[in-house]
């Protein structure tokens, strides 16, 4: 049995593949409930907000990229998309209740033709991929020039105080509320993953160099959230 990541050493390569998706796994059956729970729901208002920067024609078609169980794809359809799903774990599709269409896969290597995509959400899985560069790489290949981009992830508030109460909440309660509904280990695990998202302008650059345009970062309720968005370009 693939061991899941310990909160004091965060895998790399391989070792973070298999890591990432035993936790995942792990953490399916109840990961929409505590989602919600140490949200507070706020996590249905920003999947909502990176849909709407999308401003992409009715019908378009959309990846949701890392789309877990589904709650992206849902609201895509709400939206008048059509979307399309791809996550690494099983037993994240498995408790998906989406009918949009899911494919098991990597978002390294996506099971998409050139250009065959008008627009690409991820939401809270940047810090899970072993290398961003490649997976953007692969955004930009799937998606035809002019399609669009938003990325969710989390973020540190950039008010002293607030970043304080947050690594509080994140660090301390989150782990204990997650131990209590689901997995301990996942929900220490889970905050420290934030180490692995790179700075701002470092993303920024990523993404431009990956071949986007027009791209901006926009910070959510009070920085605790972040969105990336961007026009594939050529
Ligand atoms: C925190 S969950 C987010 C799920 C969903 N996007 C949401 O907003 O609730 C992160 C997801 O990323 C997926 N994931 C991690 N690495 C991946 C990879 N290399 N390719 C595709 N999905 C991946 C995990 O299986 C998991 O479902």
């Amino acid at each position: 049995m693939t061991a899941l990541p310990d909160a004091d050493h965060l895998p790399e390569g391989e070792e973070k593949v298999r890591a990432v998706r035993a936790m995942f796994d792990t953490i399916a059956p109840r990961y929409d409930l505590v989602n919600r729970i140490m949200t507070f729901r706020l996590d249905v208002g920003w999947r909502r907000k990176a849909i709407r920067s999308l401003g992409l024609g009715t019908r378009s078609v959309v990846l949701d990229l890392a789309c877990g169980t589904g709650d992206m794809c849902i609201d895509l359809e709400r939206a008048g998309y059509r979307p399309v799903g791809a996550d690494l774990s099983f037993g994240m599709l498995a408790a998906a209740r989406t009918p949009a269409p899911l494919v098991h896969g990597d978002g390294l290597v996506l099971p998409f033709p050139d250009d065959s995509i008008d627009g690409v959400t991820c939401g809270f899985a940047l810090r899970n991929f072993v290398d961003l560069e490649p997976m953007l790489g692969e955004l930009a290949r799937v998606l035809r020039p002019g399609g669009r981009i938003a990325l969710l992830d989390v973020a540190e508030p950039p008010n002293a105080l607030l970043r304080w109460g947050h690594s509080i909440y994140f660090g301390r309660v989150v782990p204990v509320i997650g131990g209590w509904l689901s997995d301990r280990a996942a929900y220490r695990y889970l905050p420290k993953s934030v180490a692995y998202l790179p700075e701002p302008a470092e993303l920024r650059r990523l993404i431009v160099d990956a071949g986007f345009g027009d791209v901006d970062r926009v910070l959510l309720t009070g920085g605790i959230s972040q969105l990336y968005t961007g026009t594939r370009t050529g």
